[in-house]
């Protein structure tokens, strides 16, 4: 009787495990004619914050790039790319038309995270630091003429309120950074500041987010580049307006008569998303409450941990890794969204990797087949929801284009993506793209490219300094 007690306790607990992923998946789920409403919403709110400064949660911000790199640009140029969890310098040498990217190196470096909210001061020297040391070691083919500066292009990932195309003002901060002091503060003046201190002498030419850096390799390498998503830690959109479209930019005449805008997409919200009481209590206990809701559902800094909650809740109702709790499980964030996609990514008929990552993250030492299972599909639940709420965002994007339904000319519409999610999560890409595909239809489909650009953020910098450069140099 013993035995039967135990079969049918263990019974229970399926059931309830059971019982609490169907929910889930209940809550999740974005069928088309909600992403169809999720993609209006963000048209919407596309037009109101290109209306006026305080109009929408998105801020679609005006980030003074007029033109995109055409391939002509020459030279050598630095970029600095901060805004994950580890930031990178690079050097790249420019052959213009024919040779293009002659020579590129880089360095990457992990931030200590007391830099991301300690002091604007320590945090730059920090990064100058790495700057200099990266420049130190630089071969005879780097040398720069006695007397003339070195050229970079800052990619800083967060929302700025430029005032040119070198210098802008940080909104607020976003992801895992938090140092008050910053905010209000021009970022360029900081970077310039802590560049002296370390006796370098640099000029930085471009102030850009990343996934106008992304724009800008983009382009750089396809023509019809109109649109870049940065799909990482966090998750951002860039794309090409037609500056007349701008009503809240009061702004001379620009010959191009194109602005690019980074929208700060992460921070959208509407009432069609589908969010579980597990992301309201990850907003809720966050940096920034109430904010990046769009983001939180989507991007690599969360989703992981939005699983360790869900799995927490299975151990608390329904015992999935045994009668007691385990302790690292209650850990936030310390479940990451690499780790994630490792299990999920797991084929092994047995789910061994899983099993491994279990026990080497969580300390669970032994978990069964259908525990791991289970952690697949929980998995899954939330890499779905994500990836088919990004189509809805790029689907949005393109309506607002006008690339959706008067396309007298059938233009190809390319939108470049980088960033870690989309890089590694194989089925958060892949259902993303059949997920996009299936809201534009066979035929407007077959004319939009979605092109993965390695490392788009810190090259496209180097490529916008190097326009602003050569276009210094005509005046
Ligand atoms: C966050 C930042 C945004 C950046 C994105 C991707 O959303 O606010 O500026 O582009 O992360 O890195």
């Amino acid at each position: 009787t013993i035995a039967v007690r135990q079969r049918l306790r263990e019974a229970k607990r399926w059931a309830r495990a059971a019982a609490v992923l169907r929910d889930l998946q209940e809550r999740c789920a974005a069928p088309a004619a909600r992403l169809q409403q999720v993609s209006a919403a963000m048209e919407v709110e596309m037009r109101a914050g290109l209306a006026s400064e305080d109009g929408s949660k998105l801020k679609m911000l005006v980030t003074y790039v007029d033109s995109l790199p055409s391939g002509d640009e020459k030279g050598l140029f630095y970029a600095l790319d901060l805004g994950g969890t580890n930031f990178r310098v690079l050097r790249v040498q420019l052959g213009g038309k024919e040779r293009r990217i002659i020579k590129q190196e880089s360095v990457g470096v992990s931030i200590p995270q007391h830099l991301m909210s300690r002091s604007s001061h320590e945090l730059f020297d920090f990064i100058a630091a790495a700057l200099a040391k990266f420049v130190a070691s630089e071969g005879e083919d780097c040398h720069v003429p006695e007397g003339t500066e070195r050229e970079l292009g800052f990619t800083f990932s967060f929302p700025v309120k430029q005032t040119s195309i070198s210098s802008g003002t940080l909104i607020k901060w976003t992801k895992s950074f938090s140092i008050d002091e910053m905010v209000g503060k021009d970022i360029v003046f900081e970077l310039n500041e802590a560049i002296k201190r370390q006796g370098l002498v640099m000029k930085v030419l471009t102030l850009v987010n990343d996934t106008v850096g992304t724009l800008a390799a983009g382009r750089y390498v396809d023509g019809d580049t109109m649109v870049a998503i940065v799909l990482g830690t966090g998750t951002n959109a860039a794309y090409v307006e037609h500056a007349h479209a701008i009503p809240k930019w009061h702004a001379p005449m620009i010959k191009s008569g194109d602005m690019v805008i980074n929208m700060e997409w992460g921070n959208f919200k509407s009432t069609h998303l589908p969010l579980t009481e597990y992301d309201q209590a990850l907003d809720a206990e966050s940096l920034n409450p109430g904010e990046q809701i769009y983001e939180k559902l989507t991007s690599g800094m969360y989703m992981g941990e939005i699983v360790r909650r869900i799995l927490l809740r299975m151990a608390q109702e329904a015992a999935l890794f045994g009668d007691n709790i385990p302790p690292k499980l209650e850990t936030p964030y310390i479940l990451k969204t690499f780790h994630m996609l490792i299990m999920h990514h797991d084929t092994s008929p047995d789910l061994k990797t899983v099993g491994v990552k279990l026990n080497e993250i969580l300390e669970i030492e032994s978990s069964s087949k259908k525990t791991r299972k289970l952690v697949v599909d929980v998995c899954e639940v939330v890499a779905r929801r994500g990836a088919r709420l990004a189509a809805a965002g790029i689907h949005g994007i393109l309506k607002k284009l006008g690339r959706i339904t008067d396309r007298p000319d059938k233009r190809r519409t390319v939108i470049a993506v980088d960033g870690g999610v989309y890089k590694y999560y194989t089925f958060f890409g892949q259902c993303m793209e059949s997920t996009l595909r299936e809201m534009l239809g066979e035929e407007v489909a077959s004319s939009v490219v979605i092109k993965p650009v390695d490392d788009g953020s810190g090259i496209g910098a180097a490529l916008l300094a190097a326009s602003c450069s050569q276009h210094l140099q005509l005046i």
